[in-house]
């Protein structure tokens, strides 16, 4: 048996058969989940490992006329396998009409928010809107399931209290029947967004109590996270959103920690550890993030992807702030790259754990 058959038999089954067989992936999230930081985080995934990988939240009623392939929040490269869009969306055509592009594009399953919690999105009964109407959310599910054979999950929040959850199960449920293959959970609730802590003991008691595969998600700072998540709550994979922006090498320490095949790049490396190891790594994947949103994204709107993937993530450096202000003051992307280098020839600790406010 390989190795990574061996980490497959470890994590739980239910997913194996959508073909995942590594147990951390990337959540969706607006500004961020595009084409650089994917790629930035792909090249940490071990050899063989599937996973689905997010997009930004795409709109269904923009995407119709869109040129899908073409927009920033649809860059892709030939070497980007797996990909799951996430769509906003509940109007019939809408969702259809985005599926079939996305299809196109090269979609190998589709994902629908219920979870954001925007004024915007409440105003259009989409998003975590949906989650006050059981009918309605089950039949965009369904509007979606029966638009594509591809593999259609739902991202979505926790119950208001412990109370509700009869209400949730209700409402998963309900997705489910009408085709949902998997649902990921992020038990924050609307009100909290995305501060104070995830109530991971929600996601336990989701596994519990349904068949179908659960994905659990918040709160994910480390690769102990994660091994505590999975051990908790017995979630069929766990997702990480600003975390696994922020330390992408969890893939490496994981697939580490398995003894998986590296890609040839990190063979002769040890995953980075230690604070000191960790703010080296962080600086080197900054490097290289922003030469990608350069390439993909041009200055104007490279440079703000830039800033706001600095704004979210360096909250883990013991100096983020200064970085902040770097990048902020960095008119182009020469300055950035002479400003990262000089922040990061001194050594930079990176702490485990913050307060994750953003
Ligand atoms: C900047 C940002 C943008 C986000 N955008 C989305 C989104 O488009 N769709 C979605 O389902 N969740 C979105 N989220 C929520 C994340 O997917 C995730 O559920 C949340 O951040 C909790 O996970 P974490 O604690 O690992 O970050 C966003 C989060 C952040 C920080």
């Amino acid at each position: 048996m390989s190795s990574l058959e061996t980490s497959r038999s470890t994590h739980n089954e239910r997913l194996a058969s959508y073909g995942i067989n590594f147990p951390l992936c990337l959540a969706p999230m607006v500004g961020l989940t595009h084409i650089a930081l994917r790629l930035v985080v792909r090249q940490y995934l071990p050899l063989g490992a599937e996973v689905p990988w997010p997009t930004e939240m795409l709109n269904s009623r923009r995407l119709p006329n869109e040129k899908v392939g073409f927009t920033p929040e649809t860059f892709r490269a030939d070497e980007e396998t797996f990909l799951m869009p996430q769509i906003l969306g509940n109007d019939e055509k809408a969702i259809r009409e985005s599926i079939k592009r996305l299809e196109i594009w090269g979609a190998q399953g589709i994902d629908i928010n219920m979870g954001c919690p925007v004024q915007k999105a409440l105003k259009h009964n989409y998003g975590v809107a949906l989650m006050g109407d059981p009918q309605y959310a089950a039949d965009v599910v369904r509007m979606a399931t029966q638009s594509t054979k591809l593999p259609v999950s739902v991202k979505l929040r926790a119950a208001g209290t412990s109370s509700d959850f009869q209400y949730l199960l209700d409402f998963v449920t309900g997705l489910h029947e009408s085709g949902a293959a998997w649902i990921c959970l992020h038990p924050r609730t609307a009100a909290q967004k995305r501060r104070g802590s995830a109530d991971w003991s929600q996601i336990k008691t989701l596994r519990e109590a349904v068949s179908f595969p659960v994905v659990g998600n918040g709160d994910i700072q480390t690769v102990q996270d994660v091994y505590q998540m999975q051990e908790q709550t017995g979630c069929d994979l766990v997702m990480s959103g600003r975390g696994l922006a922020a330390r992408p090498w969890m893939l490496w320490q994981m697939a580490e920690d398995r003894g998986l095949e590296l890609p040839e790049a990190l063979r002769n490396r040890e995953a980075p550890r230690t604070p000191e190891e960790e703010g080296a790594e962080y600086g080197r994947c900054l490097l290289q993030f922003s030469e990608l949103c350069e390439k993909y994204f041009g200055e104007d709107l490279g440079l703000r992807k830039v800033r706001f993937y600095i704004r979210t993530t360096s909250v883990w450096l013991q100096f983020g702030h200064t970085l902040v202000s770097l990048s902020t003051k960095s008119r182009n992307f020469e300055e950035l790259r002479n400003n990262l280098l000089d922040f990061f020839k001194v050594p930079q600790v990176m702490h485990s754990y913050t307060e994750l406010r953003q």
